[in-house]
């Protein structure tokens, strides 16, 4: 036997099968698993293993010209840096994962780990390869224990370019972020067509899983794009951000700019009557360097504002209440979007900077129902938990257990600083003056008048920052043109924040 030939033989396959994925995804709207990739990486650079892997299924190796079944692994650079990748391919057997596949994945997972390097799935399947049974679910169970025991030691990254379904979405919701792609993208346990054999309910699959639904409704995707190559480029953007693995710093960009003029705008950005609203985007803007603000999950609980940005070069997670949604009210979906975001941060070392501006928590029936105090608790769990450097600021509202929940001093909270505009107190003003001053206002001739007066009083001699200064709680008040000098030095002083915690084999945060 020639080999050189029968290597040839094999590349040739390779090649056949690509013209044939070709044609039938692009009649989908959809690249190739390869296309995806050479998008995903920088030039040249993926390297790929396992190319020539048999699948077990005969039918498999016929859709496959018999190698690879039906997805591809490997290593390539994104901006230079390393990075492992899976890519499924749909025109075999529906990207569906037997075990040939599923080794092939849990093999480039297991070397990401070991190697420290994030890791990208790029998910087209139909979950299960059902024709493998027990096989193929093994499979899976190898990937998803993979998926944990990489957690928080190098970022893992989802991208679902079509159909995610079954066993498939169980590893993208292990990981720590998902993309998606409008209309050509969707994830569901169980399709529509048992669902209506199920609850004799007629569901599109857009509507049960597509992206919208889940960057909007259940939260459980991260980013929306319009197509698959935006969405790729996405995630070149979202890796400049992060550090490798656990133990490496994040990039340090070297061209720092930033709005310099516009820091004077922060000196009256807050409206003089508290309840008008303002957008936190437009403070993040100005105080970051110069449109390095990358928002996560920017349709989902948008009363909280989360995202990462640098500063002076540096990344930085930046969680802030939005005055613009919901008064900014935390609930149950921000608590939750705010905790899994404070523990990813903390995982990655990337420090916390809080921009607060919180009524407090969004009381109702709905939210006691389902849940709140419960998710209320995950936040602040998170926020406690947390070692990286926190700095928070108080932009105006700061009230209860909010104000306690947005990484307060007494949480450990390494800086809190506050805005003159800041109100910290128990409650609002018109709250707390019914309860503690009830008698007299009900008492009085004009309770109108005196109500006013003493909500007057409360403002200026209860819920100011000045009283917490006084008190250590408020390490400064600062002006606010001033906040981004002052928090490059407060993030300078706490670079080297070391905090060993006593031992235990891990929490019990309120999932
Ligand atoms: C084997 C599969 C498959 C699967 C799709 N195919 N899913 N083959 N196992 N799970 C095959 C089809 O037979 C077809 O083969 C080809 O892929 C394309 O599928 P179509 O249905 O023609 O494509 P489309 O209309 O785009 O629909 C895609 C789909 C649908 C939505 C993914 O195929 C589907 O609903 N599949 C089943 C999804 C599902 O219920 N999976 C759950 C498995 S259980 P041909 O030969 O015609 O090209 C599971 C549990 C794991 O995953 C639990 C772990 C915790």
């Amino acid at each position: 036997m020639n080999f050189l030939n029968e290597l040839y033989h094999r590349l040739e396959a390779l090649e056949i099968k690509e013209q044939e994925a070709i044609q039938k995804q692009h009649l989908k709207g959809k690249l190739t698993a390869r296309e995806r990739l050479h998008i995903l990486f920088d030039e040249g650079s993926f390297f790929e293993i396992g190319a020539f892997v048999e699948p077990i299924l005969e039918e498999a190796k016929k859709k496959s010209q018999q190698y690879g079944d039906g997805v591809i692994i490997g290593r390539g650079l994104i901006h230079g840096r390393s990075v492992f990748a899976y890519a499924q391919d749909f025109t075999v057997l529906g990207g569906s994962l037997g075990e040939a596949h599923g080794r092939k994945i849990a093999y480039i997972q297991e070397m990401a780990l070991q190697l420290g390097s994030p890791i990208i799935g790029l998910i087209d399947s139909g979950g299960a390869r059902i024709q493998e049974g027990i096989r193929s679910l093994a499979a899976y169970a190898r990937i998803f224990r993979n998926n944990v025991r990489s957690s928080g030691i190098i970022p893992q990254i989802s991208v679902i370019l079509g159909p995610a379904a079954g066993g498939a979405v169980y590893s993208p919701a292990l990981t720590d972020f998902i993309f998606m792609v409008d209309k050509t993208s969707y994830m569901f346990l169980t399709g529509p067509e048992v669902i209506k054999e199920v609850l004799n309910e007629d569901i599109s699959k857009e509507e049960l899983g597509g992206g919208i639904i889940h960057t909007l409704k259940s939260g459980v995707a991260h980013f929306l794009y319009d197509d698959e190559e935006h969405a790729l480029l996405g995630v070149r953007k979202l890796l400049t951000y992060l550090p490798s693995n656990n133990f490496e710093p994040s990039p340090i960009s070297k061209s720092i700019e930033y709005y310099e003029a516009r820091q004077e705008f922060l000196d009256k950005i807050i409206p003089e009557d508290s309840n008008k609203s303002y957008d936190v985007k437009d403070i993040i803007n100005i105080i970051a360097d110069k449109d390095s603000f990358f928002e996560i999950q920017p349709n989902y609980a948008s009363n909280l504002v989360v995202g990462f940005a640098r500063l002076n070069g540096k990344t930085i997670g930046i969680v802030a209440n939005q005055p613009k949604v919901m008064a900014g009210v935390l609930d149950i979906k921000a608590s939750h979007k705010g905790a899994r975001f404070v523990r990813f941060c903390d995982s990655f070392n990337i420090p916390l900077l809080v921009l607060e501006d919180v009524p407090g928590f969004l009381p109702g029936i709905d939210q006691e129902y389902n849940g709140v105090i419960r998710e209320g608790a995950k936040l602040l769990y998170a926020f406690c938990e947390a070692t990286v450097p926190k700095v928070t600021v108080i932009l105006r509202k700061a009230y209860g257990g909010a104000y306690v929940v947005m990484s307060s001093k007494n949480t450990g909270g390494d800086f809190n600083f506050a805005w003159p505009t800041a109100e910290i107190a128990v409650m609002g003003p018109e709250g707390a003056v019914k309860i503690i001053h009830k008698k007299e206002i009900e008492s009085s001739d004009n309770p109108e008048q005196v109500k006013k007066k003493l909500i007057e009083k409360y403002k200026t001699e209860i819920a100011i920052p000045f009283l917490g200064e006084s008190l250590g709680l408020i390490d400064e008040v600062i002006v606010p043109s001033k906040t981004r000098s002052i928090l490059i030095t407060a993030f300078e002083i706490l670079n080297n924040k070391h905090i060993s915690l006593p031992k235990r084999k891990h929490g019990n945060i309120p999932l």
